[in-house]
């Protein structure tokens, strides 16, 4: 009787968990090079929530999820110190290179998963548990166990700190000309969906969980994040130019259809403001390309021979833009939250 062995892979293959593990500095120069700034106004408007409901005080800050650096970087100006952790020690490599070396020593990064941040002092204890005033998870929220993510941030939030949990989506393309804005986006859409097919089959993979809870996340534009009013109080839920979907594609582009949830409690507010000037900037062809190689770490060697598909489509952007630039602006979702 003969037997065969079946070998069937189990390696979890997801953009930003294990997409990122390998890449080093130029990586992630190019990475927040191609991502969006958030304005100053958001950062505002989060010192005003925290002003307003929280403690006000402006001791420590928090960044999950901080990859090199570049948002705990932005909290420095507002807070004496600022805690940057990610899973990622490549990354932490890159924040320490690419922070100006006044503002690394107001900076302390710590290798961690989220979901373990208040295990045994995998803070030092100084700047640890009940230490931060407000904690930050920028553009990494459906990355994570959300439920063992926020046991973990509430323990490290003073009571009455600040949590802020915000996510960015697609570029807008907001000309003035509703027609031309109309087929500039619709030619983003179509590379974006096209590139996600590069990276299927989700479904039935390892990784698929995975991509799972993120597109269930952007889907409901965060409304599946619970945040239990026995532990969280004065939640805010911003909502800039919710008529555009947060995720950076189309539903064509995944193999499964991820379902909105919606998990608000009654006493949140929710403000949905659509504001087409909002983190404003001006994107040409090869600018969104930089931003799409980003959003997609790993597509180019998946997408084989049809590569040639994204560079046309990259053209026909181009030839739409003119040769050059638009002004492009993003949806984007915050959740503010006060430790109880
Ligand atoms: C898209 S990057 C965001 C970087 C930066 N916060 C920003 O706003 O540009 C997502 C980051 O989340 C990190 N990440 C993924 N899973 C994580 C986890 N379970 N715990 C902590 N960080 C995680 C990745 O290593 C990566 O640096």
């Amino acid at each position: 009787m003969s037997s065969t062995t079946t070998v069937t892979t189990t390696k979890v293959e997801t953009p930003f968990t294990t997409g990122a593990l390998q890449q080093d500095t130029a990586f992630w120069r190019a990475y927040i090079a191609s991502r969006p700034a958030p304005s100053e106004d958001f950062f505002r408007v989060i010192q005003e929530h925290h002003n307003t409901h929280g403690n006000g005080q402006t001791s420590l800050a928090h960044d999950v999820g901080t990859g090199p650096g570049n948002i705990a970087e932005r909290l420095l100006k507002y807070y004496d110190h600022v805690v940057g952790s990610d899973v990622n020690a490549q990354a932490l490599d890159a924040a320490g290179d690419l922070i100006a070396p006044d503002l690394v020593s107001r900076l302390t990064l710590v290798r961690s998963p989220a979901e373990t941040l208040a295990d045994n002092n995998t803070v030092p204890p100084n700047v640890g548990l009940g230490k931060t005033d407000l904690l930050v998870v920028s553009e990494c929220i459906p990355l994570l166990d959300v439920p063992r993510a926020l046991n973990a941030f509430h323990q490290l939030l003073r009571p009455g700190g600040t949590l802020a949990i915000y996510f960015y989506g697609r570029p807008i393309f907001t000309t003035g000309d509703a027609v031309r804005d109309d087929r500039l986006n619709a030619l983003y859409d179509r590379i974006a969906t096209r590139i996600c097919t590069f990276l299927l089959p989700f479904k039935g993979t390892p990784g698929f969980p995975h991509h799972q809870r993120a597109a269930e996340a952007l889907a409901s534009q965060l409304d599946n994040i619970a945040l239990p009013s026995a532990e969280w109080g004065d939640v805010v839920r911003y909502k800039w130019n919710p008529d555009v979907p947060l995720l950076f594609n189309s539903l064509e582009g995944y193999d499964f259809e991820p379902e909105p949830v919606d998990r608000r409690e009654k006493g949140e507010t929710t403000k949905e403001i659509v504001d087409r000037k909002w983190w404003r900037d001006e994107w040409d062809a090869d600018r969104v390309k930089e931003y799409l190689d980003s959003v997609y770490p790993s597509y180019v060697e998946k997408a084989g021979s049809k590569i040639a598909e994204v560079n046309e489509g990259v053209e026909e952007l181009r030839e739409a833009l003119g040769g050059g630039k638009a002004s492009v602006t993003f949806p984007v979702v915050l959740i503010l939250a006060s430790k109880k």
